[in-house]
């Protein structure tokens, strides 16, 4: 999947799609290589679009909530959509384009619904507010198959803490690319905080 090897996920809510790209390239010039565009602006799809053809770069949507969503998305040119629920609706638009699906889950009734639908990698949402990491273990018992990306409090000092448990795939937060940040055109500042994250972690 297009997430494959990825340790961090940035969330991106942007209100203004021109600056996307120095985002997106400043994300890179830290070592990530992805990212979750919201949909909670809208200036989300434009932002996509804008970095659809960018070199080592992969573009996904977040709070991907319908079909339709899914469609818009797909057609912006994301290679992967994550939700902060589970909608099995939206699953199966995603499977229909190809591209890469991560549900939220909250519960372990949700995993299982998920596990049921053959989904093996779920977002954990909001993983602070729901015990963290102790939730991703206590999950992980019934669930050995699945892996996470914790979603919602995921920080600079929890992040390699997370990252080290064999139950998360990589971790999502908007730490190192705050809507504030980008409002400023603080594009050093996310390179720098981005290759902190990355550092932080190793290789
Ligand atoms: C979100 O919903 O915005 C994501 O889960 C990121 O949360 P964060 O801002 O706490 O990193």
């Amino acid at each position: 999947m297009s997430l494959d090897g990825r340790r961090f996920v940035p969330v991106v809510v942007i209100d203004d799609a021109g600056l996307a790209e120095p985002v997106a390239e400043a994300l890179l010039a830290g070592g990530i290589g992805c990212a979750e565009i919201t949909l909670r602006t809208p200036a989300g799809i434009d932002a996509i679009a804008a970095l659809r053809d960018l070199d080592g770069f992969a573009v996904g949507a977040g709070t991907v909530l319908t079909p339709d969503d899914v469609d818009r998305v797909v057609d912006a040119g994301a290679r992967f959509v994550v939700s902060p629920g589970l909608a099995e609706d939206v699953v199966d638009r995603a499977r229909t384009h190809g591209v890469d699906v991560v549900p939220g889950v909250a519960t372990a009734t949700e995993v299982q619904r998920a596990v049921r639908l053959g989904l093996d990698r779920l977002k954990l949402f909001p993983a602070g507010q729901l015990g963290g990491l102790g939730m991703i273990t206590a999950l992980a018992g019934p669930f050995p198959g699945v892996r996470f990306l914790p979603s919602g409090g995921v920080t600079e000092t929890n992040a390699a803490d997370y990252l080290a448990s064999k139950h998360v795939f990589a971790v999502s937060g908007s730490w190192m690319v705050t809507r504030e940040l980008i409002a400023a055109r603080d594009f050093a500042a996310i390179a720098r905080l981005s290759r902190a994250a990355v550092d932080a972690v190793g290789p």
